[in-house]
């Protein structure tokens, strides 16, 4: 006889992960943003929803189908993705694979502005963004037992990724080369070190639904150790 179809390791688990880029609205038309395809966190999401997790998905602007069994929240801003990922705690594991724009503009036009010829282009002035790997790893009552966080780097890479561990206090980092000639970014394919409280682990290049599952896979063995 078959067993629960809903089973698995991550069984009554709640994973919320962000993805995709974020815009920064400059004014109706226009707007900051990172290039991120989303396609890695989305993949992410639907291998922590295989091994049976709840999983609630925030995502920022991408050309993607939702993963089936996922809570999908669509965002635009980092202030946006924030307040959905504050709303979906508690959660047990949260993974942020989101390329959130670091600075928003600080005054939103509200028509479109227009090009007047002679005058000087206009000047943007740019504020920080919230850091929602660094909120969420926060310590307090909602921690997550695991928090993961991603690392997009163009040079030494492993230095930068263990850096950047420290700095967000957050439990491991998925650490990659995105100088454009390794073809990583908007890619199918991601080449990872894995950062964790034992150290630096490079995995071989393999396709992005690959890195989810081996991802999901050592989420699962965090929170049943002594899993086959
Ligand atoms: N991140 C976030 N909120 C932000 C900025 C980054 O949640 N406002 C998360 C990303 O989702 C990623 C991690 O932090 O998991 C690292 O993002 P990254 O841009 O590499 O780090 P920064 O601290 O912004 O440093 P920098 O861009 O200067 O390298
Ligand atoms: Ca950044």
């Amino acid at each position: 006889l078959a067993g629960p179809a809903a089973s698995g390791s991550l069984t009554g688990r709640h994973a919320l992960v962000t993805a995709g880029p974020t815009h920064e609205p400059i004014d109706p038309v226009r707007y900051l943003a990172n290039r991120s395809s989303g396609r890695q966190g989305y993949e992410i999401a639907a291998a922590l929803a295989a091994l049976g997790a709840r999983v609630t998905l925030v995502s920022g602007p991408v050309d993607l189908p939702p993963p089936p069994g996922v809570t999908l929240h669509r965002v635009e801003t980092a202030r946006q993705m924030l307040a959905a990922c504050r709303d979906a705690l508690p959660c047990d594991i949260a993974i942020c694979a989101a390329a959130v724009a670091d600075w928003h503009v600080a005054q939103e036009a509200t028509s479109k502005i227009k090009k007047t010829a002679g005058a000087p282009p206009p000047v943007l002035t740019l504020v920080p963004n919230p850091d929602i790997l660094a909120d969420l790893s926060a310590p307090g009552p909602t921690r997550p037992a695991l928090v993961v966080g991603f690392a997009a780097e163009t040079d030494t890479v492993g230095q930068h990724a263990a850096a950047k561990r420290q700095r967000k206090g957050c439990d491991w980092i998925v650490a990659n080369d995105v100088r454009p000639e390794t073809g990583i970014m908007g890619g199918q394919e991601n080449e990872i070190i894995l950062i964790t409280d034992t150290g630096a682990e490079p995995w071989p290049r393999m396709d992005k639904h690959a890195v989810a599952t081996r991802l999901a896979g050592r989420i699962a063995a965090f929170f049943t150790p002594d899993m086959p």
